[in-house]
């Protein structure tokens, strides 16, 4: 299983986004994780393709686009000529979820599929083969630095299981109320990517708390 953290760039400064972002550049993270908020699906709104291709400008790593949007199929193509590596849509957020997946892969880059904490797995069970992620939100989405839901452990080992028990190679992401405490609780539970935000902008040294993380036990 992959350990990979992706630093959420909601928590970033973002009248210093390039000094945040080349900050990452240059720490232990893989991935960098970047919130798309419509003001519809959820009840705020953050940023869209000129802030993504900036971020794409000023770092070589993953770009892991979460859409929390309505209607994404819409936006899926500007995403990844704004410099998308993954989009990651909410089952909740699309009329048909395997067309928009196949959208994502038809252009060459990573699909991924978010569910909300009250979203059951069974409900995006059918789709997995069609993922190269399942994105598992420990907190309602919306907002950065709320307290980390337990239950959705319980989502994750559950998708562990199908995910192996299938011989697939999905992904699973955790995303809310990550830190160093529970990072090594949730590696173990089977999460191969953690997505945090104010856990490492908020922290003294934001690269020590990465590195934390993906050595926690
Ligand atoms: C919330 C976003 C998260 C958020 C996480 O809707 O999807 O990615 O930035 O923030 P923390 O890590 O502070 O909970
Ligand atoms: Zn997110």
């Amino acid at each position: 299983m992959a350990r990979i953290i992706s630093p959420s760039m909601l928590s970033a400064d973002f009248g210093y986004l390039a000094d945040d972002t080349r900050m990452i550049d240059r720490s232990a993270a893989e991935w960098l994780h970047i919130d798309v908020m419509d003001g519809v699906f959820v009840p705020n709104i953050s940023f869209g393709f000129p802030v993504l291709a900036a971020i794409a400008r000023e770092t070589a790593k993953f770009l892991d686009v979460h859409l929390m949007i309505v209607e994404p199929e819409k936006y899926i193509k500007r995403f990844a000529e704004a410099g998308a590596s993954l989009v990651t849509i909410h089952a909740e957020a699309t009329g048909d979820l395997p067309a928009a997946l196949r959208s994502i892969r038809a252009l060459g880059i990573k699909a991924g599929v978010s569910i909300k904490p009250a979203t059951p797995v069974w409900a995006i069970a059918d789709v997995l083969p069609l993922c190269d992620l399942v994105l598992v939100m420990s907190v309602e989405p919306g907002f950065g630095g709320q307290q980390f839901m337990p239950a959705s452990v319980d989502k994750v080992r559950e998708l562990r299981r199908l995910i192996d028990g299938q011989g697939l190679a999905t992904l699973i992401e955790i995303d809310g109320g990550v830190s160093p405490a529970n990072a090594g609780m949730l590696f173990g539970a089977g999460c191969d990517v953690l997505v945090a935000g104010s856990s490492v902008f908020g922290a003294p040294d934001p690269l020590e708390a990465i590195e934390q993380m993906l050595n926690a036990e």
